[in-house]
């Protein structure tokens, strides 16, 4: 008998419980995401994105001097660094934007006079300076990439409405700032996914919050994990230009049987732990409605309507939060290579309270695996 055949194989790890966690309880029966304890959807509707990144951190939602010193230790440290804008400016405009991200991320790290120091003191003061520090990389990315010049912060925004103000040199809209905080809160956290899984197994090596962080990144940019967000906008324009009339549902059906039948995943779709539907589509959706609403684009409400249905009857398959936040984050103006970097800014909050709760009670991440190659040879 092959080691194979003795030994269970969890591929993908699926359905492996791999160790505890307090930061976030997904329930795929009752449809639940909680941060520490709150229910997201709660969250996204009373409270700021600086107030849930607390939370994840310390556990607590924040009282109103906690609140007031984190909102101005991340004000403070909103501004590009000279030295990250000189490597990203290195960096071709042909590299994907996750790619600058990843780099950016690492620069931070390298510059950062704690980053030998992990107690959770100093990990705190890291995650907070590279959460604070990631809008204006994001933002500069994409102005470079426009030719335009970088956007120095202002310290009266919030975080959401500071860094749209980045991206685009323009105050957003109420409405489109408060959609862009949802899309934020939302992204925050979610358990062991594979890049805070990630996260994890590099803290579990003793290795640094900025190196977990880093590699993270990396996990992310997939398109089967945060590059999905990008990858719903390359469908819809897919959609668009394939034939089929004029009728949107019509094309959208007939483009889904053609990329079922090549096998293609239809990006937005599905999930590892929920089956019956993502328990944050609802409200990123509530948000996109508004979005289609203050730009007027009912056409895309059409567009996201009929491939879902269309999915739904072939495949009753459910989309995934990246399905309804793809296109508001293209309303927004973002371009799409941008998408995943706004996941990354948000996902630093919960990558970082993960490798936190790691070192509480580390123990060193190296899974087995059963051997199926050439039986012992030698060379002679
Ligand atoms: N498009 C087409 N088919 C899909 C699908 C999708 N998006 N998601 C799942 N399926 C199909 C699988 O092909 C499989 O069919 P089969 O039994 O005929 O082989 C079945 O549904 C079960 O899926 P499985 O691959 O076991 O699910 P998983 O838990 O391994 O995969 C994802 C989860 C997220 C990787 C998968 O749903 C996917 O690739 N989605 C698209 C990428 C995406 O949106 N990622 C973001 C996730 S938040």
């Amino acid at each position: 008998m092959t080691e194979t055949a003795q030994q269970q194989i969890h591929k993908g790890l699926a359905g492996v419980v791999v160790d505890t966690t307090r930061i976030s309880k997904v329930n795929p029966e009752t449809n639940s995401l909680l941060y520490r304890g709150y229910p997201v959807q709660e969250l996204a509707a009373q409270r700021s994105f600086e107030e849930v990144a607390y939370l994840l951190w310390y556990g607590e939602l924040p009282t109103p001097e906690q609140l007031a010193e984190l909102t101005a230790a991340e004000r403070a440290g909103r501004a590009l660094d000279p030295v990250v804008r000189k490597v990203v400016d290195e960096l071709p405009t042909t590299a994907h934007p996750m790619d600058v991200c990843r780099t950016a991320a690492s620069v931070v790290g390298a510059r950062d006079s704690q980053t030998e120091d992990s107690s959770r003191e100093a990990n705190l003061a890291k995650a907070l300076r590279l959460w604070a520090a990631m809008p204006a990389v994001v933002a500069y990315d994409q102005r470079r990439r426009r030719g335009q010049d970088a956007v120095e912060p202002r310290e009266d925004l919030d975080y959401s409405a500071n860094f749209l103000w980045m991206a685009f040199g323009e105050e957003a809209a109420a409405d489109v700032v408060e959609a862009f905080k949802v899309s934020m809160i939302l992204y925050a956290e979610h358990s062991f996914n594979a890049s805070t899984f990630t996260a994890r197994v590099i803290t579990s090596t003793l290795a640094d919050l900025h190196s977990a962080v880093t590699g993270a990144i990396g996990a992310l940019k997939g398109p089967l994990h945060g590059g999905a967000n990008e990858a719903v906008m390359h469908t819809f324009e897919e959609i668009l230009a394939a034939s089929g009339g004029e009728d949107l549902s019509v094309r959208a059906k007939s483009w889904l049987d053609d990329a079922l039948a090549n096998k293609r995943k239809i990006m937005g779709f599905g999930h590892r732990v929920y089956k019956h539907g993502d328990s944050r589509v609802p409200t990123m959706k509530a948000s996109l409605d508004k979005m289609i609403e203050h730009y007027g684009r009912q056409d895309l409400a059409e567009l996201y309507a009929s491939l879902e249905s269309a999915m739904g009857e072939a495949k009753n398959i459910k989309p995934n939060l990246d399905y309804p936040a793809g296109p508001t984050y293209h309303l927004m103006g973002f371009d799409t290579p941008t998408f995943t970097p706004l996941f990354v800014a948000s996902r630093i909050t919960g990558w970082t309270a993960h490798i936190m709760e790691q070192l509480e009670a580390n123990s060193l991440i190296r899974p087995l695996s059963a051997y199926d190659g050439p039986d012992e040879r030698h060379l002679s």
